[in-house]
C-alpha cells in the first residue's frame, strides 16, 4: 500500500507545480557573510535540505532595507549586489524538481545596532527595543512609502535572481507585523487606528510587489494567527487580515503566530494547525500551516483532514534533513528527532555570529 498519499500529491499554484506537501520553513541560520551576501555555508545547507526532498523550501527571512536585518548573518537583499549570491542560492539548492522561494521581511524594531552596522531603528512608532537599549525614530509617511517601494524592488530582485515565488514576512513581530498589531502601531494618520488602517502598510507592500512582479508571479503572506498578548490582535482580526491579503492577489496564505514565549508553547501544543484550519475556512488560496509538526504521519493526518493544503515542517528537518526521503522510503526508523531543545533558536540568535546548530544534526554545515 501507498504511504502518504496525501503528502505526494503535487499541488500546482499558477505556474509552480510543488511536487509533494512538505515546506520547509523560512529560517534565519546566521549563515550569511557579515555583509548579508550568500555564503557557502548557507549554499550547502539548503543544498541539504533540498536533497531531503521537501518539496517547497522557503529562504529565511531577508532584508529588504540595510536597517531591516533583525539579526548577525541575516542574509539582504536591498541593492543589486545581492543578486549574484542569490542566483547560485537558488540555482545549487533546487536539487530535486523542488521549487524554492524567499521571504522578505524588515525587522523594524526588533534589531540592535550591532546587527546593524549601528544605523537607526525605525518602526510604525516610537518603540522601544525590548531591552530599553534604544528607541525608534517614528516612520513618516514618506519613509513609510519608501519601505514599499522596498519590498516592491527586492521581490523582482529575488525573482530575476531565480525565486520559484515569494514570501511577504507579515508575522511574529517585525516591522510589518508592528504595523498590524495595536500593541505596537499607535499612529493616528491612515497607517493607524482601524483595522484597515494598521492593515494597510501590508495591502501596499503587497500592490506594489504585484506591480512590479506581474500577474504571473507566485507571491504569498505569513502572517500571525494570534499574538498571544492581551490587547495584541487575534485569531478573529486575522481572518479578516487574510481576506484582505487573499484579494491584494496573494497566491498562498502561510499561518504562523506570534513567537513569544507564549506562542512558542502554543507552537509546541499543536494550536497552530488549529489556526491554520479556521483561516483555511475564510479564503480559497492555498494555506499553508506549521508549527511542532516532526512527522509525515502527522502531516499525512493534516492534509487528510483539510486542516491545510501544505504543511511546513521546520527544527525537524534541521534535525534531519532526510526526514522526508527516509518516510517516503519506509525508513522511519532512522530518523533523527527534534527535541525541542530550542537550541537552534538560542545559537542563531545571539550575536557572536556563529550561526545556528543543532544538537542533534553534528553534519549541519
Ligand atoms: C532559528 C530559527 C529561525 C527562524 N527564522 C524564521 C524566519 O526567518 N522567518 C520566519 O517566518 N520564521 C522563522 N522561524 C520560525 C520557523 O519558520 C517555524 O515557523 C518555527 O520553527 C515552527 O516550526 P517547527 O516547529 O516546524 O520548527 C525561525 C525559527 C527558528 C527556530
Amino acid at each position: 500500500m501507498d504511504r502518504y498519499n496525501f503528502v505526494r500529491k503535487p499541488l500546482t499554484i499558477k505556474n509552480l507545480v510543488i511536487p509533494n506537501r512538505i515546506v520547509f520553513p523560512p529560517f534565519v541560520t546566521g549563515y550569511s557573510n557579515p555583509d548579508g551576501t550568500i555564503s557557502e555555508r548557507q549554499i550547502a545547507f539548503y543544498k541539504s535540505i533540498s536533497k531531503g526532498g521537501a518539496g517547497m523550501i522557503i529562504v529565511g527571512a531577508t532584508a529588504v532595507a540595510p536597517e531591516g536585518g533583525g539579526w548577525m548573518g541575516n542574509t539582504a537583499i536591498y541593492s543589486d549586489d545581492f543578486i549574484p549570491g542569490l542566483k547560485r542560492l537558488f540555482k545549487e539548492t533546487r536539487t530535486e524538481n523542488n521549487v524554492v522561494g524567499i521571504q522578505l521581511y524588515h525587522c523594524g524594531i526588533l534589531t540592535n545596532s550591532k546587527r546593524t552596522g549601528g544605523l537607526p531603528l525605525v518602526a510604525p512608532s516610537p518603540l522601544e527595543y525590548p531591552d530599553k537599549s534604544a528607541k525608534a525614530h517614528e516612520l513618516t509617511l514618506e519613509e513609510i512609502k519608501n519601505l514599499e517601494t522596498a519590498f516592491a524592488e527586492a521581490a523582482q530582485r529575488a525573482l530575476s535572481a531565480g525565486a520559484d515565488f515569494i514570501e511577504i514576512h507579515a508575522a511574529h513581530g517585525y516591522l510589518i507585523d508592528q504595523f498590524l498589531s495595536p500593541l505596537t502601531n499607535n499612529r493616528s494618520d491612515a497607517y493607524g487606528g482601524s483595522l484597515e488602517n494598521r492593515a494597510r502598510f501590508a495591502l501596499n507592500i503587497m500592490e506594489k510587489i504585484r506591480q512590479s512582479v506581474g500577474e504571473d508571479a507566485v507571491v504569498g503572506v505569513r502572517l500571525g494567527a494570534d499574538e498571544f498578548l492581551p490587547g495584541g490582535y487575534s485569531l478573529s482580526d486575522s481572518k479578516i487580515f487574510c481576506k484582505w491579503f487573499a484579494d491584494k492577489g496573494m497566491d498562498f496564505i502561510h499561518v504562523s503566530a506570534r513567537m513569544n514565549e507564549k506562542g512558542v508553547t502554543e507552537m509546541f501544543s499543536g494550536t497552530f494547525v488549529k489556526m491554520a484550519a479556521a483561516i483555511k475556512k475564510e479564503v480559497k488560496v492555498p494555506v499553508i500551516c506549521v508549527g511542532g509538526i516532526k512527522n509525515l504521519d502527522r502531516a499525512e493526518e493534516i492534509l487528510s483532514e483539510g486542516s491545510a493544503d501544505l504543511v511546513a515542517i521546520g527544527r525537524a528537518l534541521i534535525a534531519d534533513p532526510d526526514l522526508v526521503k527516509k518516510s517516503f522510503a519506509g525508513n522511519k526508523g532512522d530518523i533523527v528527532d527534534c527535541v525541542d531543545c530550542f537550541g537552534c533558536f538560542t545559537t542563531m540568535s545571539d550575536d557572536n555570529g556563529n550561526g545556528m546548530e543543532c544538537t542533534q544534526n553534528a553534519d549541519l554545515p
